[in-house]
């Protein structure tokens, strides 16, 4: 039986098995998800699985939220001999009949799977080599190709899984490592970063992050956002009763207002980009970004929904539901993805960017 694979945060499989039975929902194709708590992944066994155009197309990672990686599982391998787990790989991976451009061996990003984590590395080399002698690899890395998945849970038991270049995530387990840069002023920065560089695209990107660019960031200290903004050379006003980060003022990039973000109102009509990382109940900052985008004060918006200890799931797509419909009624269009990024912790991160006419 086909099945769809979710890695996730430990902690985040209930929401994600939600997620999963809403996703396949949508395509008209009925499983259940299988899981046990703090795994860091879920399983959706599907009655019916999907065409593979359709596996190849439209499940796409960047718009879900809590799945880090989706893949297509088509066989479990268990009581793996630890003499020879090379040669039933291959007989599973025969009968797929795909030339594969990479293999990814991976392993639930938790306490448990960290163990597996020296041991998937060194076994990748020679997997990679059985797998280019039987030509069910590519000589070189290609990504434009599908992916072999080789997912441990255990020594002696693993999944294989094939993803697809225009759904996956490109990196292996689905994690975006990023260096953190000394002279930011908190870890913060890396949540603003992985978006800017997961969640946008190249035109969205160059469009937004434009040198000269004004924005506002609501909750900014000690200034984190602020940072990444003033590194693309852009002019920042930061709203917070806090302390801000004396070397990002002395550039002179950004002026400091110690205020209430849920009042305060921009020096000039409009900014181009709003980001907001204040610590308060999702549907009230999901309103205020409301607020921004539809007055036009701000051009684009970016911000975390801190996440309640229950049902994070249902409080995420109440509060996007209420900001689409609001989006909706106006004359442009935007694109809105919500993201649990690897830098997030109990929080997610949304994009809302403004199509119609800026592009
Ligand atoms: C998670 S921290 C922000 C970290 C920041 N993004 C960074 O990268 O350094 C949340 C901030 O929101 C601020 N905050 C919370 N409620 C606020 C409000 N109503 N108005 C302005 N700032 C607020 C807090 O003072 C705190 O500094």
């Amino acid at each position: 039986m086909t099945s769809l694979l979710a890695y996730c945060r430990s902690g985040y499989e209930a929401d994600t098995a939600k997620e999963l039975a809403d996703l396949t929902a949508q395509h008209n194709v009925f499983g259940y998800p299988l899981f046990k708590p703090n795994q860091g992944f879920v399983e959706f066994p599907l009655y019916e699985p999907p065409s593979e155009a359709i596996k190849a197309k439209q499940f796409e990672l960047k718009k879900t939220v809590f799945p880090r990686q989706l893949s297509w599982v088509f066989a479990q391998l268990s009581e793996l001999e630890s003499s020879d787990r090379i040669s039933p790989i291959l007989e599973a991976v025969a009968a797929q009949a795909v030339k594969f451009g990479a293999v990814w061996v991976e392993y639930p990003d938790t306490d448990d799977g960290k163990e597996l984590a020296k041991f998937c590395r060194k076994f990748a080399v020679p997997l990679r080599q059985a797998l280019r002698k039987q030509d069910y690899l590519s000589k070189k890395e290609a990504l434009k190709q599908p992916v072999l998945h080789v997912f441990f849970t255990a020594f002696t038991t693993c999944k294989l899984a094939i993803s697809y270049p225009q759904t996956r995530s490109p990196f292996e387990l689905g994690v975006c490592r990023l260096k953190f840069p000394a002279s930011a002023p908190s870890r913060s920065t890396l949540k603003l970063e992985e978006a800017i560089l997961t969640m946008l695209d190249e035109r969205e990107r160059q469009y937004v992050f434009r040198p000269g660019a004004r924005a506002v960031d609501l909750g900014a200290c000690p200034g984190g956002w602020t940072y990444q903004l003033v590194t693309r050379e852009m002019y920042v006003e930061a709203v917070d009763n806090g302390a801000i980060d004396e070397a990002l003022m002395a550039t002179g990039q950004v002026a400091h207002f110690a205020e209430d973000g849920f009042t305060y109102k921009p020096q000039q009509q409009k900014v181009d980009l709003l980001v907001c990382d204040m610590i308060e109940q999702p549907d009230r900052v999901a309103k205020l970004m409301g607020d921004w985008l539809v007055t036009d004060r701000a051009l684009h918006a970016i911000f975390n929904l801190k996440l309640p200890m229950k049902q994070r799931y249902e409080t995420v797509s109440m509060a996007l539901l209420s900001l689409k419909a609001r989006l909706a009624k106006l004359n442009d269009s935007f694109s809105m993805t919500a993201r649990h990024l690897y830098h997030d912790r109990d929080e997610v991160t949304v994009t809302v960017i403004r199509q119609s006419q800026y592009f």
